[in-house]
């Protein structure tokens, strides 16, 4: 393991080693004493800021990056004005990137004032080459530029890039390798994301991610188990499964086990408390998966299972594989076996050829599963996916009006929903001090629910019994009653 390394008593001056993870390690010595020479330069110790856009995969590809920061001797900064800032970049909708490049111009003004800062790009945006493109004509002062599929080389391209002039750059278009073993530094010492499966092969058809991303590929069950007992042994009492559709985990693979599978193993694990899941494509939610969970005393009881539409003529367009009433069926059944669970969407409006009867059926599906919440997102149309080259476009009005409908509808069902735990007394997970009020400590129940309640910092990492007295729309203030 990692942990075993010491990166002090790596001759880096040798050949690097051809193999994995050691190359690395090797360029990560490289890294450490040239930071070592910089500080001792400027007479202070170097600073970096991980910036994540995106999803629960690039945070946790961003625990990944800012290990090998920390390791190569670099102190966490507080904002950009940092000698190293690296953006980890979303592209699933277009506002994402609009973001990126706005703080790029801001980047480029703190640069000015140090001219030795470094700055570098990663994630899905840098898988598209028109982006590649813009950012050498007119964003021209960044220093390191790597995609999705090289992410585990970063202490290479970083030596790169302090050893040469000029941009580095670096992008695969895809891979099959998966390098286990590699530094991360957790945002929260009790809870951490587990990537199971990287990639996505659904080819929704508005859908960037399998193009960024790469073909679906999972990790082996003992690779994933050694990383969560390890976790678990530095204090981790919460773990999430990420992937971009977890219930085809296995598929494809060399070993032999699916994802309800993996889960009982996982639920073995001792000192762990609870498990969470992310992201399930209703298409492949198998009966297996549904026991598991019943049975389960740490899944906790929570189901992200986005519908995107609730018209089958849309989803069909969408590539999505399941009708409205399959949908509904399966939620049904959910709720059935598993009734105290929260069911929480996704939602896009405004997909091409989407008409305001498409978006009633949405709302009915809403209403008729009652979510506890709903993330509505509006159609953006993303160069190379099938749905850029309909001819039926919706109109920006149109969609927008839609939206609105829709937000209504979700948030009405949402607060009605939340309110039936008033009264009860659950497990909630304290994880942090709340931010206006230090008195006050945020906790998360199992399903996923926020609830603020009076108690002492010393609590923060452990799982308390809170009495949910008030209900404020999403979330609820309770009272502390035991640990
Ligand atoms: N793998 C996950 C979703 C990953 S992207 C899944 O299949 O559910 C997260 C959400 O972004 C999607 O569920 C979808 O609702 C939304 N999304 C993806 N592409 C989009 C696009 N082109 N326009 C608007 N929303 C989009
Ligand atoms: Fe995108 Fe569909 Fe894959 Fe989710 S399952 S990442 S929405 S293509
Ligand atoms: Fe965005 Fe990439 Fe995630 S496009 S949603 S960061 S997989």
């Amino acid at each position: 393991m990692y942990e075993t390394i010491d990166l002090d008593r790596i001759d880096s001056i040798q050949t690097p080693p051809e193999e994995e993870p050691a190359r690395q390690y090797y360029f990560l010595a490289r890294c450490r004493k040239y930071v070592e020479n910089e500080s001792r330069r400027m007479g202070r110790a170097l600073t970096a800021r991980v910036v994540t856009f995106g999803c629960q995969m690039n945070a946790r590809d961003s625990e990944k990056l800012s290990g090998i920061l920390k390791e190569a001797g670099f102190q966490t900064a507080d904002d950009e004005e940092a000698d190293f800032v690296i953006y980890n970049t979303c592209t699933v909708r277009d506002n994402a990137n609009q973001r990126v490049y706005g703080r790029l111009g801001h980047l480029n003004s703190l640069k000015k004032k140090n001219p030795r800062m470094k700055i570098a790009l990663c994630g899905c945006m840098m898988q598209e080459p028109s982006v590649i493109e813009k950012i050498r004509k007119s964003y021209s002062f960044v220093d390191l530029i790597f995609g999705t599929h090289n992410i585990y080389k970063f202490a290479e391209l970083l030596s790169a890039m302090f050893e040469q002039e000029g941009m580095v750059l670096d992008i695969w278009k895809d891979t099959d390798r998966i390098v286990e073993d590699l530094p991360a530094s957790r945002k929260y010492p009790f809870k951490s994301g587990i990537n199971i499966m990287f990639g996505c092969n659904n080819f929704c058809s508005y859908c960037i991610v399998p193009y960024v991303r790469g073909r679906e590929r999972s990790r082996a069950p003992r690779d994933i188990l050694r990383e969560i007992t390890s976790l678990v042994s530095e204090g981790v009492v919460e773990v999430m499964l990420l992937g971009q559709n977890v219930n085809s985990y296995g598929k494809n693979a060399e070993f032999s086990m699916t994802f309800a599978q993996l889960l009982e193993e996982v639920e073995q694990i001792e000192g762990l408390k609870r498990i969470r899941f992310m992201t399930s494509h209703p298409k492949d939610l198998s009966d297996d998966l549904i026991q598991v969970m019943k049975k389960s005393t740490k899944i906790c009881r929570h189901l992200h299972l986005p519908l995107q539409s609730g018209s089958t003529r849309i989803l069909e367009a969408m590539n999505r594989k399941y009708t409205r009433e399959q949908y509904l069926r399966l939620a049904d059944k959910i709720r059935r076996e598993i009734p105290d669970i929260s069911l929480t969407t996704d939602i896009i409006v405004g997909f091409p050829g989407e008409e305001p009867r498409d978006v009633d059926e949405t709302i009915d599906v809403i209403q008729k599963v009652g979510f506890d919440n709903a993330f509505t997102f509006l159609y953006s149309r993303r160069t190379g996916t099938p749905a850029a080259a309909m001819a039926n476009q919706v109109m920006p009005e149109v969609a927008k009006e839609g939206f609105d409908r829709l937000l209504k509808v979700v948030q009405d069902t949402a607060r009605q929903n939340i309110l039936r735990l008033k009264g009860q007394v659950l497990d909630a997970l304290t994880e942090e001090v709340n931010e206006q009020d230090e008195h006050f400590l945020t906790g998360r129940l199992s399903n996923n629910t926020i609830v603020h309640f009076r108690g002492d910092k010393s609590l923060v990492g452990k799982i308390v019994k809170v009495h949910l007295k008030e209900c404020h729309g999403f979330y609820y203030v309770g009272e502390l009653l035991s640990e």
